[in-house]
């Protein structure tokens, strides 16, 4: 079937109310909303898990934005995600969480627009950049962990830290230095923005340092774009700025302005996010550390002791099957949203127009008829067999279709350089007093920063 091609006017979009979703399972209206969204941040995972037990896979859920419907399962992210009817905007979706901050990122765009600007983007992710970028990552990692082992340290901030380093080289191609510092500082003040509570640039709100942050951002990128069209150059920001879409044209400054924004939002949490479960499950599961330092020696040995290369990221299969198990545990986007366009009915129950819909890989990479014993951590579920076996769409932390992850490759290679480098010569231990506790929402982290040590192996 043709779908319709989309015309979106969000303000001719109904926002249907309890009312209209009545008829599906899910909350009841509550006058106490304050402390039932607070009673959600404090345990996302098990809130959400209890809708599910007591309502199934599809049910009405209520926060501050209004009424919505929060659909689980491989067969719901497949209908969403993959959006063969265009039934789904994504840009609607997103809008309220990151319009102030990330406008024009290309999760808030949809349809042909969302294609075009995606192509032209896609670019900077082709093998030859990537090689750079590898080259890049490998000399920072071992630069910004010189300092770790033998030290009592959180590895959360730690991890931020060094990613925002290892940004600052292969986004922008900024050395180490002074401007690497203020453009981080900046950048990390939009970040932690994205995520707050307060949505209003109100005086020494996170918002207001957050807008402070993007106005330094898209002044630097705006000063510098002039002196990078028509380079060739080693970071995703030389990239862009001469990225040319089908019809042979440039993005125009406030276009590169806005993806470099967004594209570096995108990469940054959901990577130390990632990391920092792999660290986590690597400490408590030593037998796990063993084998990947294992694979990791014998890569280093056949390299000869020299730096990663692009054709040698394909032999880090534990690391992977780790890696996959963690995000499998705590994917670092926990939930996605979409707006409705079209009335559409999945699993019988018909839902309207203008739904806000949240699709929850939290919830679908813990379904016990998929993942039996769900809690249990065990990296075999990633076997190439027993993924063959399993429905496409029921491990999701990339999301998937049309706005399947755009750095998907960039992420993996960063996680595999960084444990090659950390993992082939140490060994990771917990502190006693780790808590093991991660906040789940807006994006996964360890509630005490995850305290540890790094020892030599
Ligand atoms: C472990 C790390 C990462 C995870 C788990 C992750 C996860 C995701 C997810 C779930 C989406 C889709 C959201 C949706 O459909 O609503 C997404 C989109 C995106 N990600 Fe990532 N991401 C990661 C790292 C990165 C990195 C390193 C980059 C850039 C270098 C990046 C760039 C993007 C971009 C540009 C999009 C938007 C794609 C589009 O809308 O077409 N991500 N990511």
């Amino acid at each position: 079937m043709n779908a319709p091609a989309l015309n979106l006017v969000p303000a001719d979009l109904p926002s249907p109310g309890y009312a209209e979703l009545a008829h599906l399972p899910g909350v009841e209206p509550t006058r106490i909303r304050l402390f039932k969204t607070i009673a959600f941040l404090k345990d996302p995972l098990g809130k959400s898990q209890a809708m599910l037990d007591a309502y199934g896979r599809v049910f009405r859920t209520q926060n501050f934005d209004g009424w919505g419907v929060s659909l689980v399962g491989p067969e719901a992210n497949e209908l969403v995600m993959f959006n063969r009817d265009r039934i789904f905007s994504s840009d609607l979706g997103w809008t309220p969480v990151l319009e102030n901050l990330f406008p024009n990122g290309l999760m808030l765009m949809d349809g042909d627009r969302h294609r075009t600007h995606r192509k032209t983007l896609s670019v900077a992710f082709k093998p030859e950049p990537m090689r750079h970028y590898l080259a890049h990552m490998s000399a920072g990692i071992d630069r910004g962990i010189a300092g770790w082992p033998g030290t009592a340290f959180k590895f959360y901030p730690a991890i931020k830290a060094l990613t925002l380093d290892l940004a600052a080289a292969s986004f922008l191609g900024v050395p180490w230095g002074p401007e690497a510092g203020r453009i981080n500082k900046a950048f990390a003040d939009m970040v932690a923005a994205s995520v707050a509570v307060v949505r209003k640039p109100l005086p020494f709100t996170a918002m207001k340092r957050g807008v402070a942050g993007r106005a330094y951002m898209s002044a630097y990128f705006a000063r510098e774009i002039p002196g990078r069209r028509g380079k060739t150059g080693d970071d995703i920001f030389t990239q862009v700025c001469n990225a040319e879409n089908d019809a042979g044209e440039l993005l125009t400054t406030q276009e590169i302005i806005d993806h470099m924004n967004f594209l570096m939002m995108a990469a940054h949490d959901t990577t130390t996010s990632s990391i920092t479960s792999v660290v986590h499950f690597l400490g408590l599961h030593q037998d796990w550390q063993d084998r990947a330092r294992e694979e990791v020696r014998g890569i280093r040995t056949r390299l000869g002791g020299g730096p990663l290369t692009p054709e040698s990221l394909a032999e880090f299969e534990i690391v992977e099957m780790i890696f996959k198990e963690s995000l499998r545990l705590i994917p670092p986007v926990p939930s996605m949203p979409r707006r409705a366009l079209r009335d559409f009915v999945f699993m019988n129950h018909a839902i309207p127009a203008g739904t806000r819909i949240g699709i929850n890989p939290m919830l679908t990479h813990r379904l016990p008829d998929i993942w039996p014993d769900p809690e249990r951590f065990d990296p075999t579920r990633f076997t190439a067999d027993n993924i063959r076996t399993r429905h496409k769409y029921a491990w999701v932390p990339f999301g998937g279709g049309p706005h399947m992850c755009l750095g998907l490759h960039f992420a993996y290679m960063q996680v595999k350089a960084f444990f090659y480098t950390l993992l082939a010569d140490h060994r990771i231990v917990h502190d006693p007093a780790y808590r093991q506790e991660f906040s789940m929402f807006p994006i996964p982290k360890p509630r005490d920063g995850l305290p540890l040590r790094v020892e030599k192996a």
